[in-house]
Formats: structure tokens, C-alpha cells, sequence
């Protein structure tokens, strides 16, 4: 992804990053719709999470023990993500799915996981196969993945259920888990279809299996309840990442006690990690809740600004003659390069036109303004983008928009 292989070019290099800012090497100031991926909500170096870090540091970064600071951020995550009776703490959000895959394995004792195109659970074999973000794993001997792993995967279509009965015919029995991102983020924004998410409970139910979701973009993101609270629907198994470490590397799974039980020591599957629940990352979990919980308006004004975005981006591509959807959630915000209504799933996904993409992020870096360079990433705001940004955002847009229309028309 940090190559920019898909826009061409020479990649971004990065110097610093402050607020909603980042600067390259020449000490120019870009907009960051980046914002490492999604984990800065409140933007880079926001001095209540970076400040008095050696204080913290000088009382021990890792410990190898437990300590009451972890169990409290689990009782506090807990109290949140009602779903969630216990967790275990890791370091990022691949180990959490990874992990959370092997519980969910270890429970049913059966070996098959269906999960969906397009969406993106990290770099573990298993989660490879149609994933969406930056990664095209296929089953070949380069790809480092064996293709008995492919054995015990399939890859259904997002928003389509009965993909899910046609993959599962015959297999159903075999079934650990459905593993989801309940709004996915990794195809762009694609949002879950009304009765989507509510599908995969029911078949999950319906052959003993579990429902996985996978909340490391979602869970702050979309509040503290995560997706799951926002939209209804309980999985047997969360998993959490990116915006609760404030930052800094600190992820998470947990679920239904009888599940969790499944983990060692209670039960047989192993997971471990040397700076799992470390007291450094732990301490900035708790800074982010404090930083939440402290603030009221912080949802609702980063929604505002996100729904200023949208707008703006709407009325510029209606401007230069674009029928491309604008999706909004929260804090994020995405249109692909096709036209007609938004994106339901990977197929539609990869139909958006990677040329006009490829034009429209130079114009945009040229203009001061610093997407992810890929089709399959969506702008991330923080609590730090204020109108101002949005408006130059805006203003950026209409010309870096103006000059793919141009392009294509000449
Ligand atoms: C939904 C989702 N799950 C898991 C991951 C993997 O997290 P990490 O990169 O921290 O390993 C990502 C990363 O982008 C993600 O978007």
C-alpha cells in the first residue's frame, strides 16, 4: 500500500504528523485522510495521548505479568461492548482476528471459515484469500500461503446471503465461524445492506456455528458501542484494534464467557504475544476512554464535518458531470470512480475506474491533500479535521476532479 504501486508514482514520504496534518520530507503540509489507517481519531500527536509518555514509560513498558490496569480496560471495553464477558489483549489487529479464528475452531471443533470479498481481517494465511485493502493473495506457491489452508476457507459476496447458503451447501456441518466486518472499510466504505448482518446471525445459529465481528476499524470509530451497538446485531466474538490503542499498537478479541473459555489456560487454544496487555499501550486504551468519555460533542462533531465533506464532494462531482455515490459514516468517507448507485460489495468494488483514481490522488497530494493511494481505502476524518480542512478538502477536489474529467474527455 505505501509504495503506491496502484497510482504509479513515487511513493509518500512522510516527515512528521500533527493534528490533522502530515508533512514530506520537504516540510510540506498535506491534509491526512489517511490517518494511519484509521486508528488517529483525534488526529497526530494529540498532546493528552503523547504527552508525559516517559513518566509512563519509567514505571515499566512491558511486564510479562498482569496487572489491575489491564483488567480494568477490559471491564471498561466490557462494560461498552455488551457482547464482549471476556477478552485477552494483543498487540494489532491481525493477531485479534487470527486469534479470535482459532477460539472460534477450538470451541465448535470444526476447521471451516466463511468470510467475505473484499473485506480485510489482516495478514494471517486464512484471511488472505479475496481480501480487500491492499492485499491479492491467490493460491499460488509465491503467495507463501499452502493451498491446504485454502481448503478450510471460502470467501462468500458481501451483501449477499445467498452466497452464503450456496457456498455453505454440502458444508454447513463443517462450519466454525462467519467472519464479517459489520460495515466493511476495506473495499472503500460499503455499508451492510438492511437485514445483511441479521442474515449471518441467523445462519450462524441455524448450523451451530459462531458470528465473528471484526470491529478494528468500527469499534470508536462508530462509537463505543462499536457497529454491533449501532446496528443491532450480537456476535459470539469481537475483535477491536486500531483507534483504542490511541496510536500505539494495542488490539484486542473477547466474546461469550463459554467461548473465551476455549483460551488457555481454561481450555486448549493457545495464544500468546510478549507485549500483550503491556502497561505502556494499556495505560493509552484508558487515555482514549477518558478522552471519549469526557467528551460529548466528539461523535457528533466529526459526523458533522464527515456529513460537510460528503456534501461538498457530491455537489463537486454533480459539478464536473460525475454520477459517482458518496458513502458516509461516522468519521468516514468514500466515492469510487463509477458511476451509478453506492458499492454493495468487492465485484462492484473493483469495477471503479483505477486510471481516473491514479489521476485524482496526484491532483489531490499536488493540492495539498493526502488520501491512501488505493480505490480500496476511504478518507478518515479525526476530531482535529475542522470546516477549514473540509472546505480546502473541498476546493481541492473540484480541481483535482475537474483535470480527471479533462483527461478522459481529451
Ligand atoms: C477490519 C480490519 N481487521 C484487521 C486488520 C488488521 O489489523 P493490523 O494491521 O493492526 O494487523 C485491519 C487492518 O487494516 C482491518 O482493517
Amino acid at each position: 500500500m505505501r509504495a503506491g504501486a496502484a497510482v504509479g508514482g513515487a511513493p509518500f514520504m512522510q516527515s512528521r504528523g500533527y493534528g490533522p496534518y502530515a508533512f514530506d520530507n520537504d516540510g510540506r503540509r498535506y491534509i491526512d485522510y489517511i490517518m494511519a489507517y484509521g486508528p488517529l481519531l483525534f488526529g497526530h500527536a494529540h498532546p493528552p495521548l503523547v504527552s508525559g509518555l516517559d513518566v509512563l514509560a519509567a514505571s515499566g513498558s512491558v511486564f510479562g505479568s498482569t496487572h489491575d490496569n489491564e483488567l480494568r480496560l477490559a471491564q471498561r471495553i466490557a462494560a461498552y461492548v455488551p457482547s464482549v464477558q471476556q477478552l485477552r489483549f494483543v498487540s494489532s489487529g491481525t493477531e485479534a482476528v487470527m486469534s479470535a479464528v482459532r477460539v472460534a475452531r477450538a470451541f465448535t471443533g470444526r476447521p471451516l471459515l466463511l468470510r467475505f470479498a473484499g473485506n480485510y481481517h489482516g495478514h494471517f494465511d486464512a484471511a488472505l484469500f479475496g481480501a480487500g485493502a491492499s492485499a491479492h493473495a491467490m493460491l499460488v506457491p509465491e503467495s507463501g500461503i499452502p493451498a491446504g489452508t485454502a481448503a478450510d476457507v471460502i470467501v462468500a459476496r458481501y451483501n449477499d446471503p445467498s452466497s452464503v447458503d450456496a457456498l455453505l451447501a454440502g458444508r454447513a456441518h463443517q462450519l466454525a465461524a462467519i467472519l464479517v466486518e459489520p460495515v466493511a472499510a476495506n473495499m472503500g466504505l460499503v455499508l451492510p445492506q438492511t437485514g445483511f448482518l441479521n442474515a449471518l446471525r441467523a445462519r450462524a445459529d441455524a448450523v451451530g456455528a459462531l458470528l465473528i465481528f471484526d470491529e478494528v476499524v468500527t469499534w470508536l470509530r462508530l462509537g463505543l458501542g462499536g457497529a454491533q451497538t449501532m446496528l443491532g446485531v450480537a456476535p459470539d466474538l469481537t475483535t477491536f484494534g486500531k483507534a483504542m490503542g490511541g496510536g500505539f499498537p494495542l488490539a484486542a478479541f473477547g466474546g461469550r464467557a463459554d467461548v473465551m473459555e476455549s483460551v488457555a489456560p481454561s481450555g486448549c487454544a493457545f495464544t500468546g504475544g510478549t507485549f500483550s496487555g503491556n502497561p505502556f499501550c494499556i495505560a493509552l486504551g484508558h487515555r482514549v476512554l477518558d478522552l471519549i468519555e469526557n467528551d460529548e460533542t466528539l461523535y457528533p462533531r466529526m459526523d458533522e464535518r464527515a456529513q460537510r465533506l460528503a456534501a461538498g464532494l457530491r455537489s463537486v462531482l454533480q459539478e464536473v458531470g460525475f454520477d459517482y455515490a458518496v458513502t458516509q459514516l461516522g468519521s468516514m468517507v468514500d466515492f469510487k470512480f463509477r458511476a451509478g448507485s453506492a458499492v454493495t460489495n468487492y465485484d462492484q468494488a473493483l469495477e471503479s475506474d483505477g486510471e481516473r483514481f491514479a489521476t485524482y490522488y496526484h491532483a489531490m497530494r499536488e493540492g495539498g491533500v493526502l488520501l491512501a493511494p488505493s480505490r480500496n481505502e476511504l478518507m478518515f476524518l479525526s476530531s482535529v479535521h475542522g470546516d477549514e480542512e473540509i472546505d480546502e478538502t473541498i476546493e481541492a477536489a473540484r480541481v483535482a476532479l475537474r483535470r480527471v474529467r479533462n483527461r478522459t474527455l481529451g
